[in-house]
């Protein structure tokens, strides 16, 4: 029996816990910034998964763990990494967050050689602390290697789908090329819907063209076509759907913004890349966060 270890359990955190509890192989236990009581219930498109993991906030309670999944927002990976000593210095720890630098961003943490970068596509959201409504079909990707396949066999008879790649950056521009345009919706506070009008169409083409130039630059696999696709994909959404951007602006919390199209400027610089749309919407989405709070 696996122990996993989930920092993080919002949204995609305890929708990997539910999953990973239904097995009946791991012990899973969720270690919260929130402390929350009574069973789990996550609520997916087939049916609702009961568990009872173990809740901790306290990292003198953490035990050694065979698996560590990281679930916070990218913003709290600092404080995130907080636990990875009292879990233990030996386990592999699954990176399941947005944006394209996974690694990077725990590098000060832990080595290189014990993460492992996950890209996450499962629309989820928390609706009470202990309540998760799964919106749609669970997929993650990890790496074609030997720490992505013990990671896929962790949810293996579930209904999470992991997929293996050999191209992960790709994976992951991919992913950031779409998580880029959702700046719009969350800067209009308006759900998806709107970016069915042209002017913002036109803008949120714009956003996903820089990051596309910055993802070749950074080795990731893109065609200029691709902001064409991006843009449909978002306009064939439910045009009532609020992105998690839109809603932590909404709940005054703070946005992901520095992984998301904060990445594209960063990384744009590093390559000599002018990357403007982005540079605007992290400004104007920076500025409006604060004034909320
Ligand atoms: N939700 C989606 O549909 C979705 C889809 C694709 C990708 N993603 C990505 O998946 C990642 C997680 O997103 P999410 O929607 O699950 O976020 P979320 O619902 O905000 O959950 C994050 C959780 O991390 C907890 N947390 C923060 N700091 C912590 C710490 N130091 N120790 C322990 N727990 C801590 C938060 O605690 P509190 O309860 O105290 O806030 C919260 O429960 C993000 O990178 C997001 O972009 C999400």
């Amino acid at each position: 029996m696996a122990h996993v270890a989930i920092v993080g359990p919002g949204a995609i955190g305890c929708v990997l816990a539910a999953w990973l509890a239904e097995t009946g192989r791991h012990r899973v236990k969720l270690c919260a910034r929130t402390p929350f009581e009574g069973e789990l219930r996550v609520e997916t498109p087939a049916r609702m998964l009961v568990s009872s993991p173990r809740v901790i906030t306290e990292r003198a309670h953490a035990e050694r763990a065979d698996w560590i999944l990281v679930a916070t927002k990218a913003s709290d990976s600092a404080a995130a990494a907080e636990w990875f000593a009292p879990l233990g210095a030996a386990a592999p720890i699954a990176i399941v967050q947005n944006g394209v630098e996974h690694v990077e961003r725990f590098l000060p943490f832990a080595p290189r050689e014990r993460l492992v970068p996950v890209m996450v596509h499962v629309p989820a959201e928390r609706v009470a602390p202990n309540r998760v409504r799964q919106r749609g079909p669970a997929r993650l990707v990890a790496a074609e290697n030997d720490d992505g396949r013990a990671f896929a066999a962790l949810f293996a008879g579930t209904e999470v789908r992991v997929e293996l790649t050999r191209d992960l950056t790709t994976v992951l521009w991919r992913k950031l090329c779409l998580n880029v345009a959702g700046a719009l919706p969350a800067l209009v506070l308006e759900p998806a819907g709107v970016l069915r009008d042209e002017a913002l169409g036109e803008a949120a083409r714009a956003l996903v063209r820089e990051c596309i130039a910055v993802g070749r630059a950074e080795g990731a696999v893109l065609d200029d076509e691709f902001a064409e696709s991006v843009l449909a994909e978002l306009r064939a959404l439910p045009t009532d759907n609020v992105n998690s951007l839109h809603a932590d602006r909404l709940a005054g919390r703070p946005m992901e913004l520095d992984a998301r199209n904060g990445a594209v400027v960063r990384l744009g610089r590093k390559h000599g890349l002018a990357t403007p749309c982005n540079q605007m919407v992290v400004a104007l989405l920076e500025r409006l966060g604060r004034q909320r709070r």
